[in-house]
């Protein structure tokens, strides 16, 4: 049995915290907010964000740092957009061998980089990031499931292999980190746009093309950065791609589907009320693209009807009418030197 703390007590936070105290662990649920934990110690369940989840009594809900001094894991379940600040209130509490893994998918916005990047610029512990496959609904209920523990070193991916895998999660570990954190990143804003394909109704074979080239799109980015191609053909990679672009479960599916019926993209967000992670990477990653000079024309096309108003017909025309390629040909928006 070990000490787990999980920084974050939304749908995600909830669903590990019930899944490690189900594995046997001792498990402390940290929000900033003292609303959030009141009400979480309170009822133990949160139906907004996951319905008919009770949290077992011995999980403490806490707005203290204090069991972070004696966790063996600290899990960060926080949006991308907090990370930073949440790394920053923990920097010194967290003890620098314990293993802090992420579980958060995005990038972060103003710099662009990689949340185990942020992670590593503000503790000085050993950074993991898990991705895949993982609705907070489905682990919550102990639905079998596969993830990946990513770590450049692998003993800290093993540690967390050893101290997360039971009988309902299975999880592998990988040593590429940058293709591990970009697939899970972008696939929520190709996510965004098979909702909005759904919410015009379009077909199955759409879903499928935005899915698949979605998918090349990705993995040509992550390998200027640096990934390995057959990550990308993995869990964290088309694994969670499949799993975002074909579940209610996904907001970000649920945010496009929105937008596909006609509700502009900031509105549509608002109205999901939960992290759309997709809508913040959906710029994020345009940037990189442009930065890398790799071809991306879903991500362009997402950006723009996200970001400049642009209707989703008309980012699909644009989609549909570019020039004639070969499937596997590699288009850089400049010339390389
Ligand atoms: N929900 C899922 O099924 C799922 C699955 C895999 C990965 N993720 C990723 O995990 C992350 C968290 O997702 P979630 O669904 O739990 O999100 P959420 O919006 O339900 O909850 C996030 C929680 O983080 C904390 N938080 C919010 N704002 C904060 C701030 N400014 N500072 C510090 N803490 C703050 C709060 O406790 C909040 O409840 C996201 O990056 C998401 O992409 C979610």
């Amino acid at each position: 049995m070990a000490d787990i703390m999980i920084l974050g007590s939304g749908g995600f936070g909830i669903s590990l915290a019930v899944m490690a105290h189900h594995a046997g662990h001792s498990v402390t649920l940290w929000t900033p907010f003292e609303e959030e934990a009141g009400s979480l110690n309170r009822l133990r369940e949160n139906p907004k964000l996951l319905k008919d989840v009770k949290l077992p009594e011995e999980i403490v809900v806490t707005t203290s740092q204090q069991a972070a001094a004696s966790a063996d894991l600290v899990l960060f379940a926080v949006p991308s957009f907090a990370v930073r600040s949440t790394a920053r209130r923990f920097a010194g509490v967290i003890p620098s061998k314990t293993v802090v893994a992420n579980v958060g998918k995005g990038l972060e916005e103003t710099s662009l980089k990689r949340l185990s990047q942020v992670l590593a610029e503000e503790l000085d512990n050993p950074i993991v990031a898990l991705s895949g496959p993982s609705h907070a609904e489905e682990i919550a209920r102990g639905v079998p499931t596969t993830i990946v523990a990513a770590c450049a070193g692998r003993s800290s991916a093993e540690q967390v292999q050893d101290l997360l895998m039971n009988s309902t999660l299975r999880i592998y570990t990988n040593d590429d980190v940058v293709g591990v954190e970009l697939g899970g990143a972008l696939k929520n804003v190709i996510a965004l746009c098979a909702g909005i394909a759904d919410g015009l109704q379009l077909g199955d074979n759409s879903k499928a093309a935005l899915m698949t080239r979605g998918i090349t799109e990705i993995a040509r980015l992550g390998v200027a950065m640096g990934a390995k191609t057959e990550t990308f053909a993995g869990l964290s990679g088309i694994g969670d791609l499949i799993v975002t672009c074909t579940s209610m479960h996904s907001r970000n599916r649920r945010a496009g589907i929105l937008i596909g019926q006609g509700i502009p993209a900031p509105q549509a967000v608002e109205q999901i009320g939960m992290t759309v992670e997709g809508y913040l990477c959906a710029k994020s990653a345009h940037e990189l693209a442009q930065k890398a000079r790799v071809d991306m024309p879903i991500i362009e096309q997402a950006y723009q009807v996200l970001y400049e108003g642009k209707s989703p017909q008309d980012g699909i025309r644009d989609l549909m009418e570019r020039p004639k390629r070969h499937e596997s040909e590699v288009i850089w928006l400049l010339s390389k030197s």
